[in-house]
């Protein structure tokens, strides 16, 4: 699906280099893939999320998405690939606040030019998948914290992403709603979609097939299952 390739990051100021972010990240990432990304806090972690994300461009590096380079594309195609094929779980204060529940979640699709009637019978399957499928037509503020982050998933969703990243999608939530979420996640990578997720909490990141830690813009370790791979395994495997 996607492959880094000496992934680098600069952030600079004024033509000075303030901070070398990314060092060099070698990651091959395949479909139906689960990883979680750890890491301290200013390792990289939400830096190279972006990166994949096709939101911020890396300094040098190769970064092929299904089979396209980056340079290669234009903001259009980004944008495109950015609508339909990836989709960014954010936390749920980006919900828009007095909109119901399923405008709030068929939006996505109004973007894509889906037809009204094909937009709610979407919308309602997404939120069927979250378990929400009961309170479409509340606002956000009549939901609790939990309900109103499975709405933000069901958004993700809406739009049959293959891939789907998501920075800490459990951050401020408690240890039961986290494993919901993560429950939810588990579902859908048996659905056969990509699932790449930062987290700081390591019983979240057992839930995923593999681990990624990063460390001072490096892949410092990468594990499968459990077990602690050399770091080729995270470019072949
Ligand atoms: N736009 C920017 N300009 C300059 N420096 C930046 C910019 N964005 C991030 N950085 C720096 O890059 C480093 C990595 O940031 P990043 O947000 O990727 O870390 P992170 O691993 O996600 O951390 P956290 O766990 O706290 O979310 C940090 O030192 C940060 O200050
Ligand atoms: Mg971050």
């Amino acid at each position: 699906m996607l492959e880094l390739k000496n992934i680098k990051k600069d952030y600079f100021t004024d033509h000075t280099i303030v901070q070398h972010v990314l060092h060099g990240i070698d990651l091959t990432i395949n479909d139906g893939d689960f990883f979680a990304i750890m890491g301290p806090s200013g390792s990289g972690k939400s830096t190279l999320m972006n990166i994949v994300w096709l939101l911020d461009t890396p300094t040098s590096g190769e970064y092929i998405l299904d089979g396209i380079e980056l340079p290669d594309m234009s903001e259009n195609e980004k944008a495109r690939l950015r609508s339909q094929k990836i989709w960014f779980v954010f936390q749920a204060y980006n919900l828009i606040p007095r909109m119901k529940v399923i405008d709030q979640v068929a939006l996505p699709l109004f973007y894509q030019g889906v037809s009204k009637w094909k937009e709610y019978e979407r919308a309602i399957a997404a939120l069927e998948k979250v378990g929400l499928a009961h309170k479409i037509d509340r606002n956000p503020n009549q939901l609790s914290w939990w309900e109103q982050q499975r709405v933000a998933i069901a958004r993700a969703i809406v739009t049959n992403p293959s891939l789907i990243l998501a920075d800490e999608p459990t951050g401020n939530l408690d240890t039961k709603t986290s494993n919901e979420i993560m429950n939810i996640f588990t579902k859908l990578n048996k659905e056969w979609k990509t699932i790449v997720m930062v987290t700081h909490e390591s019983d979240i990141a057992k839930y995923a097939k593999h681990n990624i830690h990063i460390r001072d813009g490096l892949i410092e370790k990468f594990t499968i299952d459990g077990k602690e791979k050399d770091k080729k395994h995270a470019v072949k495997r």
